[in-house]
């Protein structure tokens, strides 16, 4: 039986960057960007600003004050403030595992084309050479199962090493470089001779995209991109110490995920419109692997712009990776006191099971026919992938999201959080009248209409 210490970030600076490291991943600048293309343009991204400051910054620091009070790993925490919500905390250990199962495919798929890049970028020939070779390779059922297994145990390299010594450090590594790649790639894309044309799309705001799909799109995204609703900022919230400024940290880390995701859009939309045109940016999940790669080949010094893209995808994956690992990590290590690297082993397996399920389910479009990978949701027959993300993103995510609020609005109370926010009014949080009413009436009201909507509709789940 392993007994340990609590563990603490070494600095504040160190946890805002883990933080936003959990915040910026494969949703900013692999989702992001198509999800701009989906929603207009001009009117998602103001949406999506809105929701990020009216409901993404309070249920985040929501989160953080949860952790930071009660030092436990989400499950516990919940259960050491009120033991009837500790199911709260279990709904986002679910929702993390089933994430990390797809995130860790997904990784693999990046360190694949890392691999095509720094072995010459070459990707065979013909009309539709980049779209054959993503999906060759991601319905082959061997190959991709590697490279995720070969993500999985990166991260758990990391996360084995502890809070301050492996992910702090790592974190505090690759976030600046991941800045600094992104900012040269975007330098790049938006000098490209006839980049105005996707920089117009971006910045132009038309009064008809403001409907009901394009917010439900920024709230599923801003959730996702933030990290919010799933109890990991409970976790690194609890390794926060009392004197750090809760408000601080919490803007920082949705200024900075934001900030990442429109460097993402201003990187890519540019140049996709340059090759593309307009339907370029409709090619959803695929958009990374198989539209940019066909991109970076069509213009001087393509091939290592392809790689510096890859690479910079790979940093954002693994320290979401870390985020999510860690989490379920921490709650064996202090519920069963096991060590670190028994927890991450025993959650790799099960894990890795349910990845290869998700992996394997790609091989359909080769026609190689798993029915077992297959689910019903009583009308048609829906392959594994899609099931799992629309599990997580549609459903699993905003209820989370609304336990938070519901817990912390109507439980533990909006005035014990403030108290802990302000720590014990050390750090005075003058919006806190707004935040409590954000909290308890605004946000629970808006994620249940948007419950409503996606799967009252019979969207959210097929
Ligand atoms: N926020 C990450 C992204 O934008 O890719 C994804 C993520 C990380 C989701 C951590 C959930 C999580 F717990």
């Amino acid at each position: 039986m392993v007994q340990q210490k609590r563990s603490q970030w070494a600095s504040n600076l160190g946890f805002i960057l883990a933080a936003a490291g959990s915040a910026v991943g494969l949703g900013n600048i692999w989702k992001f960007p198509g999800k701009v293309g989906a929603g207009g343009g001009g009117a998602f991204l103001l949406c999506y600003v809105v929701i990020v400051a009216l409901i993404g910054f309070p249920i985040m620091l929501a989160e953080l004050s949860v952790g930071r009070r009660t030092q436990k790993n989400m499950v516990g925490a919940f259960r050491s403030l009120n033991p009837k919500w500790a199911f709260a905390g279990k709904i986002g250990l679910v929702t993390l595992f089933v994430i990390m199962s797809y995130y860790s495919v997904v990784g693999g798929w990046v360190l694949k084309y890392i691999w095509v890049y720094l072995t010459g970028g070459d990707f065979g020939t013909g009309a539709t050479v980049y779209q054959d070779y993503f999906t060759d390779f991601i319905t082959d059922p061997g190959e991709p199962l590697l490279w995720g297994l070969v993500f999985l145990v990166m991260t758990i390299f990391v996360v084995v090493k502890g809070v301050s010594k492996g992910i702090e450090k790592v974190s505090k590594v690759l976030m600046p470089c991941l800045f600094l790649l992104l900012v040269g790639i975007c330098i790049r894309a938006v000098t490209l001779p006839g980049a105005s044309e996707g920089l117009k799309f971006m910045f132009t705001v038309k009064m008809e995209d403001f409907n009901g799909d394009t917010w439900v799109m920024a709230l599923g995204q801003a959730f996702f991109s933030l990290s919010v609703g799933m109890g990991i900022l409970v976790t690194y919230g609890s390794y926060v110490p009392k004197e750090e400024n809760l408000v601080k940290s919490a803007a920082w880390i949705c200024v900075l995920d934001t900030g990442v995701a429109f460097l993402a859009a201003l990187a890519i939309i540019p140049v996709v419109f340059v090759t593309l045109g307009a339907d370029g940016l409709g090619m959803g999940g695929g958009f990374a692997f198989m539209a940019l790669p066909e991109v970076f080949a069509g213009f001087a010094g393509g091939k290592i712009f392809g790689l510096v893209f890859f690479l910079l995808l790979f940093l954002a994956a693994l320290t979401s990776a870390i985020s999510i690992l860690e989490s379920c990590v921490a709650f064996l290590t202090e519920e069963f006191h096991m060590s670190r690297l028994k927890a991450s082993i025993l959650l790799a397996v099960p894990m890795s099971l349910l990845s290869a399920g998700y992996s394997l389910s790609q091989s359909e479009a080769r026609g190689i026919n798993l029915p077992w990978f297959d689910f019903t949701n009583g009308f048609q027959m829906l392959p594994m992938n899609a099931v799992m993300e629309k599990f997580t993103d549609n459903l699993m995510i905003p209820v989370g999201a609304l336990c938070f609020c519901l817990f912390v609005g109507w439980s533990w109370k909006t005035t014990q959080a403030v108290r802990e926010i302000e720590n014990d009014g050390a750090k005075p949080f003058p919006l806190r009248g707004l935040w409590s009413v954000m909290m308890k009436y605004i946000a629970p009201v808006v994620i249940i209409l948007i419950l409503f909507f996606t799967i009252g509709k019979g969207e959210g789940l097929s």
